[in-house]
């Protein structure tokens, strides 16, 4: 309870309408493989800008898709973890909460969180890459292990076209409908919580700084400092495993 700044727990507790902001290190204690670590064994031959384009995919789609269902075989074998958790619970104690990810595990839907705005997609949603219809992938086949190989991609069962994953590549526009909600959120929410993302990469890092210029309480937890540190009222130096769980019965205990 003493690690926290009073203010922090009141924000909290009278909050009208909090919005919370994640990156890549909210799934770091799940032991979810970043961007770069998942380049290993066959696929450490490839650099991951390569892999992750739609000139990439258009070029060689096998070898696209593969490398995306090794990620998503490598993610079904983590679980949420205490952050996951712990921000889950917080939508059922404050008045209002927005989650915007930029995450593509889908963690957060597995901890229970509902509505989780995902501005990178997810590993979780493929879909056509011509007609756009969403593709059904088979439930865990526990019998086909992860090939980690190169995989030629579905076929769109409306248009036979190629099935693509469902994640944002370079040089791709962010899914529009999600980018206004979460703007909207940012610009109305009177708390924002920047939960481990670098605030490197834009337009997700323009979000904590809308709120911040419409007079919103800015919170931020990360073990490193980040280009977010001089505009928050609140940086929490740690992880997001160790620190949300104890802020949240710090805020409401019993
Ligand atoms: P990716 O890392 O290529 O991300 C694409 C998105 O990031 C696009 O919005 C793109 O505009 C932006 N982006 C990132 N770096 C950029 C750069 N240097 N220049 C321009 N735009 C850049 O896609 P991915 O690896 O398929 O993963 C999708 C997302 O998942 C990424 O944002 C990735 O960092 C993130 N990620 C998630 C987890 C997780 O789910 N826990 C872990 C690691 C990475
Ligand atoms: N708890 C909280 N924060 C953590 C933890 C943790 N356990 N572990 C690491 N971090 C912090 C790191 O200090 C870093 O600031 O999480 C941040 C992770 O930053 P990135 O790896 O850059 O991930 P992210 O911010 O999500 O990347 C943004 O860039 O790669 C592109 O589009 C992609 O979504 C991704 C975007």
């Amino acid at each position: 309870k003493d690690q926290f700044p009073p203010a922090l727990l009141d924000w909290l507790r009278t909050s009208k309408h909090l919005a919370i902001l994640t990156g890549a290190g909210v799934s770091q204690e799940s032991g979810i493989p970043t961007f770069r670590d998942a380049l290993s064994g066959f696929w450490s031959r490839f650099d991951p800008m390569q892999l992750a384009t739609p000139e990439a995919f258009d070029a060689d789609p096998s070898l696209v898709w593969g490398w995306y269902e090794w990620r998503r075989s490598q993610v079904l074998e983590c679980q949420p973890n205490a952050a996951h958790r712990a921000i889950a619970e917080l939508a059922v104690q404050v008045q209002r909460l927005t989650l915007i990810t930029q995450n593509v595990d889908g963690l957060h839907e597995r901890a229970g969180s509902p509505d989780v705005l995902c501005l990178h997609g997810s590993l979780h949603r493929p879909y056509c890459r011509a007609c756009g219809e969403p593709h059904r992938l088979p439930q865990r086949d526990a019998s086909r292990p992860p090939k980690g190989q190169p995989m030629p991609p579905p076929a769109c069962a409306s248009c036979g076209d190629h099935i693509r994953p469902g994640v944002v590549w370079f040089g791709e526009v962010l899914p529009a409908d999600i980018w206004t909600a979460s703007e909207k959120a940012a610009g109305s929410c009177d708390l924002l919580m920047s939960v481990g993302t670098s605030s490197l990469v834009y337009p997700a890092a323009a979000l904590p700084r809308i709120a911040h210029r419409k007079g919103a309480k800015l919170v931020q937890i990360n073990p490193e400092p980040t280009s977010l540190d001089p505009l928050a009222d609140v940086n929490l130096r740690g992880t997001a495993a160790q620190l949300l769980p104890h802020l949240l019965r710090a805020a409401w205990p019993g």
